[in-house]
């Protein structure tokens, strides 16, 4: 339904927050106000849809902007398929806000609510992948995650000088939830050690292994890299003492590091501390690369609305923005490239 005689792209922002959401949206405006369309930001993500939170986005409100981490319009992990009630609220506020589109930037569950809502005829969707786990399938990567990744280079660096003074075991506890492509990268740029990611489970001796391998050579300091997913062979994945689960049925991740600490010291004698990244890895401003990215991605998800392709999502494909079907997009998790674990290994001891 056209507003002032424009049609109108609602946006909104869902999942955990990244770098790049703002020039996202900053793009989505800017482009779609040269193409003749308004925007209108939905507040908290799937959550804004359901109460009808919105705020219409012109070019001052996203002036400024692009440098900006975190997201503007506000994010939440509020699942709206849930309950049968939020879902004809999306609906209703569909057609009482009078969008005609709707750009839904997020990850795996975002998108995955985005896709059911295509499929179904509720609204024109085009989806655009975020988040720094870089796991979304149908895209080469993600925004958000080059960020996440010169996030945890910058501290092993850091980590570095304070190992080899001290001549300790430094454990690196990173985000990536059930793949290790923050890990995988950031410890390659690093220069780590170790480097245990979910898709290649090992057991304590072979990572004592590696430690005394470097001792033996007169190294006597280590960075080991662990993603949060990762579990020591024949064991399970941690999750911290929040047990709660998300309204995405996810369990939160955490404390891997102090496990692989603990035994590492009592297995080798070698002094080890632990520190955990956190929410550091998603704070701050992009990279030059992820400002890009998240540019691209704006500017290519107002186009696909202009030439009627709904239900798709932007994704970078080599150095070319493309789209894909949503349902294409995310039929399962992507996961670490072997190649680039096998590199890493190369650098192991
Ligand atoms: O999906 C992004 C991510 O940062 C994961 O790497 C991590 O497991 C999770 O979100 C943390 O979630 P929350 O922000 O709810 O603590």
């Amino acid at each position: 339904m056209a507003r002032n005689g424009k049609e109108a792209i609602g946006i909104l922002t869902g999942g955990g927050d990244c770098p790049g959401l703002n020039a996202v949206i900053r793009a989505v405006v800017r482009r779609a106000y040269m193409l003749g369309y308004e925007t209108i930001g939905i507040k908290n993500g799937w959550y804004g849809l359901v109460k009808g939170l919105v705020e219409p986005l012109d070019l001052m409100k996203v002036s400024g902007i692009l440098p900006r981490g975190g997201t503007i319009l506000g994010t939440s992990r509020t699942n709206p398929l849930k309950d049968e009630n939020d879902k004809k609220a999306v609906l209703e506020n569909v057609k009482q806000l009078g969008l005609d589109y709707l750009i839904a930037i997020g990850g795996e569950d975002t998108l995955g609510v985005a896709r059911s809502l295509a499929k179904e005829g509720v609204v024109k969707v085009v989806g655009v992948p975020k988040t720094i786990d870089n796991d979304v399938e149908g895209t080469d990567q993600t925004f958000g995650f080059d960020t996440a990744v010169s996030i945890v280079t910058e501290a092993i660096d850091r980590l570095h000088t304070t190992a080899e003074s001290h001549q300790r075991v430094m454990v690196v506890e990173v985000m990536g939830r059930h793949t290790g492509w923050i890990a995988v990268v950031g410890g390659l740029a690093g220069g780590a050690d170790c480097i245990l990611i979910p898709e290649h489970p090992m057991n304590i001796d072979e990572i004592c292994e590696i430690l005394a391998k470097r001792h033996s050579r007169g190294r006597l300091f280590s960075i080991i890299v662990v993603a949060e997913g990762f579990k020591l062979e024949g064991g399970e994945e941690l999750v911290t003492k929040n047990q709660k689960l998300d309204q995405f049925g996810h369990v939160h991740l955490g404390g891997i590091g102090e496990v692989i600490a603990d035994q590492i010291e009592k297995k080798t004698g070698y002094e080890t501390r632990v520190t955990v990244l956190g929410h550091i890895q998603r704070g701050g401003s992009p990279t030059a690369f992820d400002r890009v990215l998240g540019t691209r991605y704006g500017v290519k998800a107002v186009d696909l609305i202009h030439e009627g392709k709904f239900g798709s999502m932007v994704c970078l494909k080599g150095n070319k923005i493309t789209d894909i079907p949503l349902s294409d997009a995310m039929r399962k998790l992507k996961f670490v490239d072997p190649e680039l674990i096998q590199t890493a290994e190369i650098f192991y001891g």
